[in-house]
């Protein structure tokens, strides 16, 4: 259109001009819109980390990192976490409009109805060792079930790709508390469809079949509230995973298994289990200290896990609401003596006045907090991650199905810079 706004892009190696649209959405800033750059100018661009590149349209999640703002489908982060259930918010992702009464009853029987897996998959979980991580097990398993399910893995079919979605979002915590009883050396349990979500998760990560186990209320509310802050979060490196392997019409539980071995990172969400381990690590506040210097030290590795964040330079909305909580679990729950937290709330006051931090803007991410809150509900550090995973899969099954319903889908293949050597002939191995 004539007044849309435009960018000019000037090769100041030969002087050609390149006009280019620039697109909005309705919140956020403008993007350029790139697509015919290489066809009519034949350059590139490169934004290695995707620095400040938009891969997608998407009405699915809005964050402001200025701001701290995370929306999902329009309603802050704040509003959801204290007032809805996970399954509503998992409806909201998906579906787009919050359910009404009839509609989230109906979505609850729907994926509990779901959550048994195949007995075959038991025999896949008994071929992993016996020590094996819980992510790998997830990872596998997931991708394991388009092997069950090969009668709706038309990924052009809408039906199909719903109810791919419903069994993904039902089955996760079965896998994941299977897993765990793998680990761990008990027998798997089975699912129990007259409890809720969250508690139907408690049930099988630590019911027996010997003794009776009631899920407390506390524990339920916990993890409702950690699965609602991690069900979403944009282009992320798991989610966009997810996006390019689904690109080319792989099924869906193949391209939720790529999204969890991106998760698994500790960039990623594996941070919350790294959190633990260095807290465990650093073992006494007077070390604080000397774990600072070295997160600041440019030739040693090491960083304050569970700081920082892409996209948030203010502050990590979710990771404020789960401060807050943090510390009333661990009240209620009676650990409130947990040395741990004592620690990470002293790592967290030095690091936020230090000047480094300050000055690149790193706060504590999410993930700062949430282990210290599943070690107080006796959820074990190799499972934090897999929690992560579990309440993730709604985003990602929403901005799958998202991208498989875009007409204009195409399959996503970036460019690169070639470093290599120019073209050379092929020297016999006698002579080389
Ligand atoms: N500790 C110490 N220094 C840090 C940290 C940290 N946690 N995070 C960033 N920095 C420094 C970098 O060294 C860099 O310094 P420089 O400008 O002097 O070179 C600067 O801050 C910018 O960091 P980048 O790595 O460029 O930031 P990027 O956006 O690429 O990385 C990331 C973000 C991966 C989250 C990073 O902050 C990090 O590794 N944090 C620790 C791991 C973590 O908590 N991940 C969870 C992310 S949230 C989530 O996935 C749910």
């Amino acid at each position: 259109m004539a007044n849309d706004p435009t960018v000019t892009i000037i090769n100041n190696a030969n002087g050609s001009r390149h006009e280019y649209p620039l697109k909005f959405g309705s919140l956020g800033p403008g993007a350029i819109d790139i697509s015919s750059l290489y066809r009519e100018s034949g350059v590139f661009t490169y934004d290695p980390g995707f620095m400040a590149t938009a891969s997608c349209h998407s009405a699915i999640t809005f964050i402001d990192g200025d701001q701290g703002v995370l929306l999902y489908r329009g309603y802050p982060i704040e509003q959801l976490a204290a007032r809805a259930s996970f399954l509503e918010v998992a409806y909201l992702l998906y579906y787009g409009e919050l359910p009404d009464e009839k509609q989230l009853g109906e979505f609850e029987q729907i994926i509990m109805r779901h959550t048994m897996i195949n007995e075959n998959l038991k025999d896949f979980l008994d071929g992993f060792h016996y020590d094996a991580h819980p992510m790998a097990i997830l990872c596998g398993v997931v991708g394991s079930l388009s092997a069950f399910y090969h009668d709706s893995i038309d990924v052009n079919n809408p039906r199909y790709r719903e109810v791919s979605a419903h069994r993904l979002i039902a089955k996760l915590p079965t896998i994941a508390a299977a897993s765990y009883k793998h680990y761990i050396g008990e027998p798997f349990m089975y699912p129990r469809n007259d409890l809720r979500y969250c508690a139907n998760f408690l049930y099988m990560m630590f019911a027996t079949p010997c003794a009776d186990y009631e899920p407390s209320l506390i524990a339920e509310k916990a993890l409702n509230l950690l699965f609602i802050l991690h069900a979403d979060h944009e282009q992320n490196a798991s989610t966009s995973t997810v996006r390019l392997a689904g690109s080319s019409g792989a099924n869906p539980f193949a391209c939720i298994a790529a999204g969890i071995a991106s998760l698994w990172g500790p960039a990623h969400g594996g941070a919350n289990e790294a959190v633990l381990d260095m807290l465990t690590e650093i073992g006494h506040v007077d070390n604080v200290p000397k774990f600072i210097a070295r997160a600041k030290d440019k030739d040693d590795s090491f960083r304050l896990m569970g700081f920082g964040h892409r996209v948030y330079k203010n502050y990590d909305p979710r990771a404020k609401i789960i401060r807050e909580v943090c510390h009333q679990v661990l009240a209620e729950l009676a650990d409130n003596k947990n040395p741990l937290f004592d620690l990470a709330l002293e790592l967290e006051r030095i690091a936020l006045e230090d000047e480094y931090f300050v000055e690149r803007k790193l706060y504590p991410n999410v993930d700062f907090y949430s282990g210290i809150i599943y070690q107080a509900l006796g959820i074990p550090r190799s499972m934090f991650t897999v929690m992560f995973a579990l309440a993730r899969t709604v985003g990602w099954v929403s901005h799958w199905t998202e991208m498989m319903s875009d007409s204009a889908l195409r399959i996503g293949r970036p460019r690169q810079i070639y470093h290599g050597s120019p073209p050379r002939d092929y020297v016999p191995i006698s002579k080389r």
